[in-house]
């Protein structure tokens, strides 16, 4: 099985290593222009504003895949809105059938909205294990699943839309607090090399909001603004180390 994730805290890594398949990260390969083969196929990622990370949509617009059965799971915090039937959607526009979608809520990284103190406090009400344990059942059956409410859809359209508008310009919410010890952490987990660290940590215009700079940074020396708590977030079951690899080309 090969397994493919993106991960900005974690989430999604946890979910794809619980798998026990050959973990392939997006980021690292979302320009080999590669084909991938196995019996099976999953993607695992992060719901962002309803819709899904560009990550993800330009992985499987960059690759081809073939497999018997390919299937999908997207985390997400609060709600995943209509993000499934959004990536079934982008996923059939690239040739690429995903027989199986299904979601599970985890801790919510989006400090703009939510307080990462009380997000950690729920985790538990979530039933991660129990939901998962449910998702792993219906692949090792090589269940077919989709799910595409169209209401939910066009919301996740219109919210994936403002995502993207919003690329660029997000970076413009971030300050370096003085204490920062240019450590280059930021720069190693951002995704899409957006941060340069010299004299200073440097934005290149091109963030995503996920938030692996400011959720991994050792010292906690970076601000969101209007963030909604101070404490920080990763994946009990990922190290700092697993984030950089994930992500950190180069
Ligand atoms: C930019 C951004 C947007 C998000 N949008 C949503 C959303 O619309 N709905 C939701 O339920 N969770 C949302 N989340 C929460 C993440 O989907 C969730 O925490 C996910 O599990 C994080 O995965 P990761 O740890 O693998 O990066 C958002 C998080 C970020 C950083």
């Amino acid at each position: 099985m090969k397994l493919f994730y993106y991960t900005a805290t974690g989430n999604s890594l946890s979910i794809a290593k619980s798998f026990k398949g050959n973990l392939i990260s997006m980021p690292i390969h979302l320009n080999d222009k590669d084909h991938y083969e196995d019996d099976v196929i999953g993607f695992v990622f992060p719901c962002y504003t309803g819709g899904i990370p560009t990550i993800v949509e330009d992985f499987i617009s960059s690759n081809t895949f073939k497999a018997n059965y390919i299937f999908a799971i997207v985390t997400y915090g609060m709600t995943a809105v209509g993000a499934e039937g959004l990536f079934l959607d982008l996923a059939r526009e690239k040739n690429l059938n995903i027989d199986y979608i299904n979601k599970i809520r985890m801790v919510d990284t989006s400090l703009k909205y939510y307080d990462m103190n009380k997000q950690i406090r729920g985790l538990e009400r979530k039933q991660v294990n129990k939901y998962l344990a449910s998702i792993k059942e219906d692949v090792a059956s090589r269940k077919k699943r989709s799910s595409r409410n169209p209401i939910m859809l066009a919301l996740s359209k219109r919210g994936y839309k403002s995502y993207k508008d919003e690329i660029g310009l997000c970076d413009q919410a971030f300050t370096v607090e003085d204490h920062c010890t240019k450590c280059q952490v930021c720069m190693k987990v951002c995704p899409v090399n957006n941060i340069t660290v010299g004299d200073g940590v440097f934005f290149k215009g091109e963030c995503i909001r996920c938030y692996a700079c400011t959720q991994n940074c050792p010292q906690n020396a970076i601000r969101v603004d209007n963030e909604k708590s101070k404490r920080r977030y990763r994946n009990s079951d990922v190290k700092l180390i697993d984030i950089i690899n994930a992500n950190h080309v180069g």
